[in-house]
């Protein structure tokens, strides 16, 4: 079969399309007919090399929606030809605790295509649990779109953000993919959305999917343009994953009692944070990683329903997996680039 491959990490130039065996399941596996994949910034932090081992030479790609091609032993209830969509957390009882007793610390939470192969390929080896059945009416690329981003944005925005009608919510990194995803989800919760983002184009664009207050972080002082636009009162909520850049910034446009939900530290993790604010608006800082099986099902029924979708910046093939890196890289995507297989 044919993927989109690196062997070894370094910048995009390392990504090159080859040739491999194609992939049987194993227990409680499925093999899928991937029909369409999706590009996260995960897929950068990979190939420029994480201290996690990962296998190599390294299929990416942690999205996936296809077709059951094969099922492995031991696998009921899915049948090959069934449309589904791939969760791509695996062992999340990790997270939740429930794999903490003595002796049991393994295995720890892991990401399809980044700890596993992932689905920048034609076929593509999954745990049958983590399949969704696909309704017809939503296509491989839609789906393949909204998965990583929206579960976590799901579980940022309603999980550990508890998000309530009529609260005020600021979301940074306007134009990525999570972030896309979390302003619909705060809009549809009923909230008042404010929105960090990059130029007109993207602060246009912002507002189409639900934000009533944009800032353009590209004309400069942002803390000033913010503190004009929220009039004194502070936000309930921010959903972050900029880290570095805006950190005072956030934690100063925090109302009392407000909470910070952060899954992402895309311009560094090295923060200075005034105890003051934390302390005496008694804030709550909250970390948070993709989501639960539960959390995952309830995001992409927000999608099945129509409620919110993950923009599509283009579609590309396997040949432009290297070119998609090259550009999320520098910023230019609003959304997600999808990657599809020869014959999808
Ligand atoms: N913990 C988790 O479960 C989880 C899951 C998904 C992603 N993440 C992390 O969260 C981050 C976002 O992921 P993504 O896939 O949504 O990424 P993405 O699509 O690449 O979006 C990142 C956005 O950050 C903003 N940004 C980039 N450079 C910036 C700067 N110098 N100052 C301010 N804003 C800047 C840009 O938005 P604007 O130009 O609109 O400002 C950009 O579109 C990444 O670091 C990713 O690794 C974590």
């Amino acid at each position: 079969m044919k993927a989109a491959i690196f062997a070894e990490n370094g910048g995009p130039e390392v990504i090159h399309v080859a040739e491999l065996e194609r992939p049987e399941p194993g227990p409680g596996q499925v093999r899928l007919d991937v029909r369409a994949s999706s590009l996260n910034h995960l897929d950068l932090w990979v190939r420029r090399g994480l201290p996690v081992e990962i296998p190599m030479p390294h299929v990416g790609g942690s999205d996936m929606a296809g077709v059951v091609d094969a099922v492995g032993a031991g696998v009921d209830g899915v049948r090959p030809g069934t449309r589904v969509v791939v969760d791509p957390s695996l062992d999340w009882g990790w997270v939740e605790g429930l794999r903490r007793g003595p002796g049991l610390h393994e295995p720890e939470f892991r990401v399809m295509g980044e700890h596993t192969q992932g689905g920048f390929a034609e076929y593509a080896i999954v745990p049958a649990d983590n399949l969704l059945a696909l309704p017809d009416h939503v296509s491989f690329q839609e789906a393949a779109a909204a998965g990583l981003v929206g579960v976590t944005a799901w579980r940022a925005v309603v999980g550990r953000g508890q998000l309530r009608a009529g609260e005020r919510v600021l979301v940074t990194g306007g134009s990525g993919g999570v972030s896309t995803m979390a302003i619909q989800i705060a809009r549809h919760a009923g909230a008042e959305v404010w929105v960090i983002t990059s130029g007109e184009d993207n602060g246009a664009r912002v507002r189409e999917l639900g934000a009533h207050h944009v800032i353009d972080r590209t004309a400069g002082d942002v803390k000033g343009q913010l503190r004009a636009s929220l009039g004194g009162r502070g936000v309930d909520l921010v959903v972050d994953s900029v880290g570095e850049a805006l950190w005072g910034t956030l934690v100063r446009a925090l109302a009392p009692g407000g909470r910070l939900v952060l899954y992402g530290a895309t311009t560094g993790p090295k923060v200075e944070t005034d105890l003051r604010h934390v302390f005496w608006k008694q804030l709550s800082i909250l970390g948070t990683t993709m989501g639960s099986p539960v959390e995952f099902r309830a995001a992409m029924e927000a999608v099945f329903r129509g409620d919110v979708a993950a923009p599509v910046h283009r579609v590309t093939d396997l040949d432009g997996v290297r070119g998609a890196h090259e550009e999320l890289e520098a910023g230019d995507v609003f959304g997600k680039i999808v990657v599809v297989p020869p014959g999808s």
